[in-house]
């Protein structure tokens, strides 16, 4: 009796700490998908090249397929979905572009248009407040060496540019590879979100946008392929997980993660990790206190331990990965097409 309680003791402690899987919902598309936005476990929408967009309502099951017409040569770097029938797809230059569509995908309006030369959109953010319209931010390269914002207090009808003046390095700008490196993020119970920013080439910041505070980050940086892909930052835990790294040479596993903690002082603190992700990430995810997902072109890493250790858990390569705004279902997308989901092996 007794050993049978220690035995099943010890199957519940191993079940708890399970290997998660990949499961591979779709691939062989020609498009590069590198927007995704999971509203919850059964609604996601997905953005890539060749004016590709996915949506999905049944958790995956069936992914609907769809060109915008007049942009079949657009690359959607990035998607923000308000709910099944809403979305917002950003095409990144010449010009930079920003569609609507409020009938799941049938028709496709344009909200915003710049075609300012050297513009080049990287990614968007939405905050949901507890009352009235969402949010969003737009990002974009450097122009006159200042960097672009742009931003929505109606859902995305209506955009706005931000007066304020952020001066980035010389060869520092944003990658459009996840459409995670814009975090909005407010203290627990707050409803004045800020937005920050990670940035990559030359040099690598963080960035709170609306102060254009800079902070440089100890992650590999001077070369174009260089820096921060992407952030995201536990709403309760006033923690964050910044990844990126080297994409041309995307099997370096250093200098491609970096753990912050201090926003709720706005004095940040940055810590590096035991185990770092295995190669450069363009994709991160908060999927508990405790629980973190990585994406990039050379696989996937998870954490069990708030991101001081990280596992690979997949070879295949993913640009982006999402869990549901309301739910616990975690989505990635990449290239050809991919879409999978995170489940327990
Ligand atoms: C976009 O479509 C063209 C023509 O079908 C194809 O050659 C190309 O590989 C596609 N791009 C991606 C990223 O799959």
């Amino acid at each position: 009796m007794r050993l049978i309680k220690i035995f099943s003791c010890l199957l519940l402690i191993s079940s708890s700490i399970q290997a998660q899987q990949i499961r591979l919902l779709e691939s062989g598309r020609k498009t590069s998908i590198r927007g995704l936005s999971v509203v919850s476990n059964t609604v996601f929408w997905a953005s890539g090249s060749n004016g590709t967009v996915a949506r999905s309502t049944d958790g995956g099951k069936t992914i609907q397929w769809m060109t915008v017409p007049g942009y079949e040569r657009r690359d959607f770097r990035d998607i923000e979905a308000l709910d099944a029938q809403t979305a917002l797809i950003m095409a990144v230059a010449e010009p930079a572009v920003i569609l609507k569509t409020t009938d799941g995908g049938q028709h496709w309006r344009k909200v915003f248009e710049d075609s300012t030369k050297g513009m080049f959109l990287d990614a968007m953010d939405t905050w949901f407040p507890a009352s009235g319209k969402p949010r969003l931010l737009v990002i974009g390269d450097p122009i006159d060496g200042n960097m672009f914002v742009a931003s929505s207090d109606d859902g995305g009808d209506h955009w706005e540019k931000t007066a304020h003046h952020i001066p980035l390095e010389t060869g520092e700008a944003f990658f459009a590879a996840s459409g995670s490196n814009i975090k909005w993020y407010a203290a627990p119970g707050k409803n004045n979100p800020v937005p920050y920013v990670v940035s990559g080439g030359t040099a690598s910041h963080i960035i709170q946008a609306d102060l254009a505070v800079k902070t440089k980050l100890s992650l590999l940086q001077g070369r174009e392929s260089t820096g921060a892909n992407g952030i995201d930052i536990h709403p309760v835990m006033d923690q964050a997980v910044i990844v990126g790294g080297d994409f041309a040479k995307d099997s370096i596993g250093t200098g491609n993660c970096v753990l912050v903690s201090g926003f709720r002082s706005g004095k940040l603190v940055f810590k590096e990790p035991q185990t770092a992700p295995h190669g450069y990430r363009s994709g991160v995810a908060y999927l508990s206190k405790l629980m973190l997902i990585a994406c990039g072109t050379s696989g996937v890493d998870i954490s069990r331990d708030g991101g001081r250790n990280w596992h690979l858990v997949s070879k295949e390569g993913f640009h982006v990965v999402k869990q549901a705004r309301q739910g616990k279902a975690v989505f990635l997308a990449g290239g050809n097409g991919r879409i999978g989901k995170l489940e327990e092996e």
